[in-house]
């Protein structure tokens, strides 16, 4: 095998981490010695052992202690990300790498995690070990894409949910909005659910709607440890807050508003929003929540004020087949672009039949 073989194995491997290990990235890591592998292992879940530290228990546990370290002094790693330098929920992977005096070291790429951003490959080499940075790096940051995102650009990544009628309807004149989708569609968004950090919606849906925004009833649900965040745009009374079932779910909540409006509600933070850039204001605030991707509910105001802003970055959309008429409500009242040329447009990346609606993935052109 070749180190390209090894990197794609740490990869693999990383992709076990699947919905449980964000706002934390997907890591996984091979250890080889004699270009056989002695060592492997991934993040688990958020707050658990780091991959570097699993591949090295795992060479312990195959080998024994002492053949075990035997084997680990002088060998090979390929990890996904580079090792963490820093204290946080576990000790620095780089103290780890040292401790069992690995010598050689391939990350697929840079953690784009300004508290490491090169500093774990500095340690690395100033200790005397040979780093190479860049093995299958576009790969490997594939695999965490919202995570490289929310770094690089500074908030997090922008999925908005819509289900609606095949004449863009996404509720009745009367906000009856249960159900435009198929089960099998409202299951899948369960999946979704699971995937992001957080779920926004608008305080018309709260109201209206009364929604619990949990992940419940997903394959992926089981080993997920915490609920996403939810977010809510616009003014909750504060008479209403304690009927809500939102409130009610084991998860952190922010209210963003224009309005001065405070509470001691113990599950609530609030956060008052400047009038002029307000969604860019709010996205960059959820970073310091460590939100990497957002998932956007609805309803209609929330929709056309995410798309008028240009800050969807994926849009998903369950098309039924059914038709809802002119009263009913628009998904969007976004403003007509004046030319077809300047209208909001995306890319279809992926289509597909669930139960008897169409999916539809698109990405920002
Ligand atoms: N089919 C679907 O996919 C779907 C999904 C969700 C909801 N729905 C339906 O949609 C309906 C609710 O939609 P809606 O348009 O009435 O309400 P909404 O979009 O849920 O909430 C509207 C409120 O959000 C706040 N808001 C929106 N944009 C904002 C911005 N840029 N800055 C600050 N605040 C902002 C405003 O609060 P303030 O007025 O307090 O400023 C506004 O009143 C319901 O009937 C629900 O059933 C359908």
């Amino acid at each position: 095998m070749q180190d390209l073989d090894f990197m794609n194995e740490a990869i693999k491997l990383a992709l076990k981490g699947s919905v449980y290990t964000h706002p934390n990235p997907r890591v996984g890591c091979v250890i080889t010695k004699d270009n056989t592998i002695i060592g492997k292992g991934y993040h688990k879940s958020f707050g658990s052992n780091h991959a570097e530290v699993n591949a090295v228990k795992y060479c312990l546990n195959k080998f024994g202690k002492n053949k075990g370290v035997d084997l680990l002094r002088g060998s090979t790693a390929y990890i996904t990300l580079e090792p963490c330098s820093i204290f946080s929920k576990t000790p620095p992977c780089t103290d780890t790498i040292l401790k069992y005096e690995i010598k050689n070291i391939f990350c697929a790429s840079l953690d784009p995690n300004p508290a490491i951003n090169g500093r774990g490959v500095r340690v690395l080499r100033k200790a005397g070990l040979n780093v190479k940075v860049g093995l299958l790096k576009k790969e490997a940051v594939k695999i965490n894409e919202e995570f490289f995102f929310r770094h690089n650009k500074g908030r997090p990544f922008v999925r908005m949910k819509v289900a609606q009628s095949i004449d863009g309807k996404i509720a009745l004149a009367n906000g009856d909005s249960k159900w435009i989708s198929s089960k099998e569609s409202r299951s899948d968004v369960q999946n979704l659910r699971a995937e992001v950090d957080a779920i926004l919606v608008g305080s018309g849906t709260v109201l209206k709607d009364n929604p619990r925004l949990n992940v419940r009833n997903s394959n992926k649900y089981k080993a997920i440890n915490k609920q996403p965040k939810k977010i809510i745009l616009g003014k909750i009374d504060y008479s209403t807050l304690s009927g809500l079932k939102l409130f009610k779910e084991d998860s952190e909540n922010i209210i963003f508003s224009n309005d001065d409006f405070v509470s001691n509600h113990s599950k609530v933070i609030f956060k008052k929003l400047k009038k002029q850039n307000s969604l860019k204001q709010l996205l960059k605030e959820l970073t310091k929540y460590e939100i990497n991707s957002l998932l956007i509910e609805g309803g209609s105001q929330v929709f056309t004020s995410f798309i008028e802003e240009n800050i969807v970055d994926e849009l998903i959309v369950y098309l039924s087949p059914k038709i809802l008429g002119n009263s009913s409500k628009n998904a969007t009242e976004v403003i007509s672009p004046k030319t077809l040329n300047n209208a909001k447009n995306f890319k279809i990346l992926k289509s597909m039949t669930v139960g008897d609606d169409i999916k539809i993935i698109m990405r920002r052109k």
